[in-house]
């Protein structure tokens, strides 16, 4: 655990983990090294300020999760990994820049579909089918969300960057996303059309993936876990903080990246790893660090919201990455860990909680009809399907 937090945190071990992934990671925050990652995450961290995670969270998001949920209530049932893609499309839109002016259904599954293309391109390591395959139909999806989607959400963007600097606009009207800060502040020789387009497509695909697959899972383990004594759902239901407690603990036991990979740029010395020679491949192993007894106990491998972590270690372990890269959706996810006492009305609990919440509200359980089934797609642990029911008898009001 400690190893991992020393080692992610040297300065000359770079990004590897997606170098396979290229067409679509090339040149992006989360590949690039040094200096220019430096530089790229200072210019984009100005978008996920935390008094922005807040509003978002309390305004923006039940919106979302409404309207995102109003079909599927009205059928008394969902699917998770259809519905957490929905939800997690409009908020990563919403960071990166991405506009959806019909804000119909079909614009949003088009949308979806091309992020979870360009999703499957940057975990290609981790693909079951030819890699070439799946670099081609990236290629596909880039060449379709340009003139679909990118283009005109620039457009808009630099017209009201020019409003804004003839003085017609406020900053206030300015949209608060990735792509509008690169537009206004980014340097135009490093941000080509190519890189741009990969940037945002980044952005969509990180934030959703993962998202949607920690949802589910932290539904899964939830449900599981309450069903075995019936005075947990009560527990639940009254107090949100241990709720989000429940969610971290999920979050440790399924990390959306169970492991980081990082090269050598010169040779050296790392705790847990020995001598490591210049251009060596040092394998981070997150998922399994998230379950070392010595640091979480003898349970460490079992669903137990009610252990307890000492600090430096958070309760969701390396699930959001450690160093120069740690997770910028950190906050908006999973919210703030709570600190002493905290007022559960004004908490940041992260939106996964939030989504979660919304949906036990409504009664929902597993489909008894039509049990969950793990993806075949990749060879990341994930849900593939995961049918559910809004009970109106386990509804919370
Ligand atoms: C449960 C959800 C999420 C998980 C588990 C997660 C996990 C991670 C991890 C492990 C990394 C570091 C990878 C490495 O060190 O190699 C990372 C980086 C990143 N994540 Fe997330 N993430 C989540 C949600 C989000 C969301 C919602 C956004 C944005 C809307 C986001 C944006 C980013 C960005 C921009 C980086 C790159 C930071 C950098 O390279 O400097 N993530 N994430």
């Amino acid at each position: 655990m400690h190893d991992i937090s020393a080692g992610l945190r040297h300065p000359d071990l770079k990004q590897a983990l997606y170098d396979d992934g290229a067409v679509i990671m090339a040149d992006t925050l989360l590949t690039l090294h040094g200096e220019p990652h430096r530089n790229r995450r200072k210019l984009e961290f100005r978008v996920f300020r935390k008094d922005y995670f807040h509003w978002y969270e309390r305004t923006v998001f039940p919106d979302t999760v409404r309207s995102s949920l109003s079909d599927d209530l009205a059928a008394g049932r969902s699917e998770l990994v259809d519905l957490g893609y929905r939800v997690t499309m409009n908020l990563t839109a919403d960071f990166a820049g991405i506009d959806r002016p019909e804000q119909s259904a079909e614009e949003t599954g088009r949308l979806l579909r091309l992020v979870a293309t360009f999703s499957e391109g940057a975990t290609i390591v981790h693909s079951k089918r030819p890699k070439d395959d799946v670099r081609a139909e990236v290629r596909a999806a880039i060449a379709d969300f340009e003139p679909h989607f990118l283009s005109a959400s620039v457009a808009r963007r630099r017209a009201l960057l020019a409003d804004h600097a003839a003085g017609r606009i406020d900053e206030d009207a300015l949209p608060r996303d990735v792509l509008t800060v690169i537009l206004r502040d980014g340097d135009p020789t490093e941000f080509t059309p190519e890189v741009l387009t990969r940037e945002i497509g980044f952005y969509l695909q990180a934030g959703a993936h993962s998202t949607a697959n920690s949802t589910i899972h932290a539904f899964h383990d939830i449900y599981t876990w309450a069903e075995e004594r019936s005075e947990r759902w009560d527990q639940l239901r009254e107090d949100p903080i241990f709720f989000q407690r429940c969610v971290h603990e999920s979050l440790r036991l399924h990390p959306a990246s169970p492991v980081a990979w990082r090269a050598a740029t010169c040779p050296m010395s790392l705790p847990g790893a020995g001598e490591v020679a210049e251009g060596e491949m040092v394998e981070f192993r997150l998922a399994e660090a998230n379950r070392d007894p010595a640091v979480f106990g003898p349970d460490a491998d079992v669903f137990n919201p009610y252990r307890t972590v000492k600090a430096p270690t958070l309760p969701f372990g390396h699930t959001f990455g450690t160093g120069v890269h740690t997770c910028l959706g950190r906050d908006l996810d999973g919210g703030a860990v709570p600190k002493g006492d905290v007022d559960p009305e004004t908490h940041p609990y992260g939106t996964i909680t939030l989504l979660l919440r919304e949906l036990f509200a409504h009664g929902a359980r597993p489909d008894p009809t039509d049990p969950p089934q793990i993806s075949t797609k990749t060879e990341r642990p994930n849900w593939g399907h995961y049918p559910i029911i809004f009970d109106p008898k386990k509804a919370w009001r």
